[in-house]
């Protein structure tokens, strides 16, 4: 039994919690709940709160270290641990697991609005351990042995603004590539997720080519509408959902019209893969082949 009210939003992930202020110091047995939720849901959603930057980064930091600064995203100035997500910057409409393409990727993150355009600008995420559990066992037999090189220089879509360019070229300035299972373990519940997104560029040991169409057919399963579910944004939600088990994707269809969400993340873990191999990084990244 938990000390407030929970009510899933969506059949294979998502709850959103009430009767919890995030702005008060929670206490143990109350985070430890929230912790639970977490792990159970995978994505947890908190409506009418009123945060302030030092208090998501108080909540986020409960979950673990935070990440302490983006490597290249624009950080808050006064808080380099908090990256504005800005749609005049960017606009992840693209399945994706966060920074996947560093050896750690981010436990979580949590995201809070702060501008939100008059109509759109969803947020979408997709269970990765039910995309796995859908896989046929023919296809799960070879998941389960491929490993994906990600890269934060995998196609990404461009706004083709000034602005957007220039926040392009300073993601891409410094080229990361790391090998991850393609079925990780989750390291807290044990269950085989599919670990792919928009930075998995390439299965190992196979070209582009090769690899493009078994990414795809792997990435449908996890996208699945029923594997999804989708929050519309208000004035003072806030949400933090497990990257290690989950994608995202943020809806493009707001238009020219301002939104920015706050985002804190927290430090994550080197995958492991079924056999217990870690995740590696790439020493020599090949350069973009078409
Ligand atoms: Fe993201």
């Amino acid at each position: 039994m938990y000390n407030f009210d929970i009510r899933r939003i969506g059949g294979r992930l998502g709850a959103e919690i009430t009767g919890v202020d995030l702005s008060t110091e929670l206490s143990d047995s109350v985070f430890c709940q929230i912790e639970e939720a977490f792990l159970a849901h995978k994505v947890l959603v908190f409506r009418d709160q009123q945060l302030s930057d030092a208090a998501q980064l108080a909540f986020a930091g409960r979950f673990g270290p935070l990440t302490q600064k983006h490597p290249m995203m624009r950080t808050a100035d006064e808080n380099p641990q908090v990256i504005p997500v800005d749609g005049e910057d960017q606009r992840a409409d693209h399945w994706h697991t966060d920074i996947s393409f560093s050896v750690t990727p981010s436990l979580g993150t949590s995201l809070r609005s702060i501008v939100l355009p008059p109509y759109g600008g969803d947020t979408l995420v997709a269970n990765a351990a039910a995309g796995y559990q859908d896989l046929p066992r023919e296809l799960r037999e070879v998941a389960d042995r491929l490993w994906a090189v990600h890269t934060n220089h995998a196609e990404q879509p461009r706004l083709g603004t000034e602005r957007g360019e220039a926040v392009r070229r300073a993601f891409l300035a410094k080229r990361y590539e790391t090998a991850h299972p393609v079925v990780r373990v989750h390291p807290e519940s044990g269950e085989p997720v599919l670990f792919l997104g928009g930075f998995a560029q390439r299965l190992v040991g196979m070209t582009l080519r090769e690899s493009r169409p078994i990414l795809d057919v792997l990435q449908s399963y996890v996208r699945r509408p029923e594997n999804q579910v989708r929050w519309s944004w208000r004035p003072g939600d806030v949400m933090i959902f497990d990257n290690r088990s989950t994608q995202h994707y943020a809806v493009n269809d707001y238009d020219s019209h301002k939104r920015v969400l706050h985002r804190v993340s927290i430090t994550g873990d080197l995958p492991r893969s079924l056999d217990g191999r870690t995740s590696y990084p790439i020493e020599n990244p090949q350069e973009d082949t078409p």
